[in-house]
């Protein structure tokens, strides 16, 4: 019997896709999240694709009294995955205070509960965002972090010193910091996917909304960049792929094989993709004809990062190996199964 992992915000996008990865590679999860950004419908989508349901409290990790609560209803935790966080960058910008608060609290209040509770390792959603707008592409590991454009850049940055702090003190557990790039796309079953809330700030919701009709179209923002066809180029990794190299770093943790007390990885594909080329992978891949408009470019975005993901694909033996075709037919897969279901 595998040990029971805790996944925090595993009712959200990226969380929802690792609780199936970690129930099919038979670890029991108990799932913690405030439902401030996900709905607790999301547990029967799990439950859907795998069979199994997962524990559930409804919580919020900044109430320390309530993740000891946890800790002791659900005895044998030995890995913690943590994506609870506030993640609109937008939004960070109107309301410091909110993400410093909640991504930070939340972090401290497990690093604190897993240092009493002999829990091995903890798995830290961090961001691409660290590397701000690059020097040269692709981003290695070691390539610079550049000052925060956001108070949620920033509360990453914050984060990966706080667990580095903690760890170089003498704490006795392990931890693996993700530097994930652009997730999109959804579970092939549809049965989980991305919920966003009102008007999507984000590429992908939004082009599938507009596919749909949902919104009138899209605007490109800029196509004036120094970049092939001029509009902005990321690295956009499919959630599933995502997904799986959380169970191979708790693994690794859990199985002793981690190299150093802190490791961190880039998660990303190494393929650049402009936002004109996405378009193009989607109505390729669904045959869905994308309403589109190019509009001024968005304060404050990055012209160009792509990662270089050797040393996931290396030392994890982790590869984001599914097309973007398949990832867009899935995003468009998702967007039906909503508007099926009368959410959107
Ligand atoms: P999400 O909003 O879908 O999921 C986060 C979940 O955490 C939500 O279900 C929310 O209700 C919950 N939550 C927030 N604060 C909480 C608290 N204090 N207590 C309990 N639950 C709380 O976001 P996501 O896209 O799945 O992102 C997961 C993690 O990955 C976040 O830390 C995010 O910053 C990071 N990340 C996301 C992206 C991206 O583009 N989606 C990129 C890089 C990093
Ligand atoms: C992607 C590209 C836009 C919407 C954000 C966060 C980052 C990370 C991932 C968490 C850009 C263009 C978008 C639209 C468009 N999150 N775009 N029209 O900005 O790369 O990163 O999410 O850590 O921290 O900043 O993602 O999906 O918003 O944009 O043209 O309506 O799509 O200009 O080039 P971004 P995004």
């Amino acid at each position: 019997m595998k040990p029971r992992i805790l996944v925090t915000g595993g009712t959200g996008y990226i969380g929802s896709h690792t609780v199936v990865e970690l129930q099919k590679a038979g670890y029991p999860v108990v799932i913690i999240d405030n439902l401030s950004n996900s709905n607790v419908k999301v547990l029967d989508g799990i439950e859907r694709i795998s069979g199994i349901r997962p524990d559930f409290v409804e919580a919020d990790c900044t109430d320390i009294a309530a993740v000891r609560k946890l800790f002791n209803d659900y005895p044998g935790i030995k890995g913690i995955i943590n994506f609870a966080a506030s993640k609109a960058v937008g939004e960070s910008m109107q309301k410091p205070l909110l993400y410093y608060r909640n991504n930070l609290n939340t972090l401290m209040n497990l690093l604190e509960v897993m240092g009493e509770k002999e829990v091995e390792g903890i798995v830290f959603s961090s961001s691409c965002t660290v590397y701000g707008e690059p020097d040269v592409n692709p981003v290695t590991e070691e390539s610079p972090i550049k000052k925060a454009t956001s108070p949620y850049g920033n509360t990453k940055q914050i984060s990966e010193e706080i667990i580095t702090d903690v760890i170089n003190s003498g704490a006795p557990f392990k931890s693996i910091l993700l530097r994930y790039f652009n997730p999109v796309g959804a579970h092939p079953s549809a049965e989980i996917g991305e919920l966003p809330n009102g008007v999507p700030q984000n590429l992908v919701p939004y082009l599938t909304q507009a596919a749909m009709g949902i919104r009138k179209e899209l605007s490109v923002f800029g196509d004036d960049y120094n970049t092939p066809d001029g509009s902005c180029i990321r690295d956009y990794i499919d959630v599933v792929d995502l997904a799986k190299a959380h169970v191979i770093a708790i693994e690794r943790m859990l199985d002793n094989k981690s190299e150093e007390q802190i490791e961190v990885f880039n998660l990303g594909t190494g393929n650049g993709v402009s936002v004109l080329g996405l378009i193009n992978a989607f109505e390729k891949a669904t045959g869905v004809k994308v309403p589109h408009k190019i509009a001024p470019r968005r304060a404050g975005d990055i012209e160009k990062v792509w990662a270089n993901p050797a040393r996931a694909n290396n030392v994890l033996g982790w590869v984001a190996d599914t097309p973007i075709e398949e990832t867009m037919r899935n995003a468009w897969a998702w967007q039906m199964k909503l508007r099926e279901r009368g959410i959107m």
